[in-house]
């Protein structure tokens, strides 16, 4: 009732988790049964060790939070010869989010997580400074994002998502650039820049001043422009931003989202994807529909 395709990917039900909000998965494991999800998606991993920003990086807003993480992870090498092999039984669609700051990078990551058997697709997460072009984000420009799209499309074979920043005037322009240049899929939206200044300190919350705004404070933005999007390319969308329920879900669902990632509701409630797949079989069995696809993108 619930299955659904993306590009070749067969995923159980629509529900996956947000890079940066699930760690590998395995840290979330005492409270989600991770094989009835229909994937997860682990953390920004970049060629080498990061130890991201300095604290404070994380700030509370109403409906949602700030972060400036900025890629903490244990670098490709790391990935590919000690965390993939804890995870790969897994029977459930294990994606990677690739970042980096340059175009070689991206490749040099990418053509790493190609080698893994069980890794079924990657997240190109392009919302990174690209720091070969004064920190311009890859994302920001189609043709700085359909270049390195095209660029990693030569080295990657299996199914390649590329997620798209909201901090542009139009989505859409981004997404049919990254479309044209190989792009199996897209996945949006990444966090929305923003900023908290403490009053009695008289700064900043945040060390790096702006951050990534993200939670139910994003969602509008978030199902408008999945709808956006999903009208104007031929290839499956992934819609994220501010998923906290069966409800918010189906929103995204009928804007037309193939399938959908829960990021920092993880933080609220662990437990909280398996509710959510509860409530999209509770809302099928309760409307008569046999197939969920019946629902996608009829907006
Ligand atoms: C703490 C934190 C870390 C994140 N790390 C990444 C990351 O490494 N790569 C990425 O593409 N997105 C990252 N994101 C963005 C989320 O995956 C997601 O796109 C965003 O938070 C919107 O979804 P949400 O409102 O459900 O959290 C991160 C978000 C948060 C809150």
């Amino acid at each position: 009732m619930l299955e659904v395709k993306v590009h070749n990917l067969s995923l159980k039900n629509p529900v996956m988790t947000a890079s940066g909000t699930f760690g590998y998965g395995e840290e979330f494991a005492d409270f989600v049964d991770l094989e009835r999800l229909g994937g997860f998606i682990v953390k920004g991993t970049t060629g080498s060790h990061r130890e991201g920003n300095p604290y404070p990086r994380m700030a509370e807003t109403p409906s949602g939070m700030l972060n400036a993480v900025g890629l903490q992870n244990g670098g490709v090498q790391k990935f590919c010869s000690e965390v993939y092999h804890r995870i790969k039984h897994l029977d459930t669609n294990i994606i990677v989010n690739v970042s980096g700051s340059s175009i070689e990078e991206y490749c040099d990551v990418a053509a790493q997580i190609d080698e893994l058997e069980r890794i079924s697709a990657i997240e190109l997460n392009i919302s990174c400074p690209n720091v070969k072009k004064g920190g311009m984000g890859f994302g920001t420009n189609p043709d700085m994002a359909a270049q390195v799209v095209g660029e990693v499309r030569k080295v990657y074979h299996k199914t390649l998502i590329v997620k798209l920043t909201p901090n542009v005037t139009s989505i859409v322009d981004i997404a049919k650039a990254v479309e044209a240049a190989g792009a199996d899929s897209v996945s949006l939206i990444n966090t929305m820049l923003g900023m908290a200044i403490d009053v009695e300190k008289r700064r900043p919350y945040l060390s790096t001043v702006t951050g990534g705004l993200s939670g139910p404070a994003v969602k509008p933005v978030a199902v408008r422009m999945v709808w956006q999007v999903a009208h104007a390319v031929q290839i499956p969308v992934i819609g994220l931003g501010g998923i906290a329920s069966a409800n918010d879900a189906l929103e995204f669902l009928m804007a037309g989202a193939k399938a959908i990632q829960v990021g920092t509701a993880n933080f609220i409630d662990p437990a909280v994807t398996m509710k959510i797949i509860d409530g999209l079989e509770y809302y099928c069995n309760c409307h008569g529909i046999k197939d969920i696809n019946e629902i996608i993108g009829i907006i």
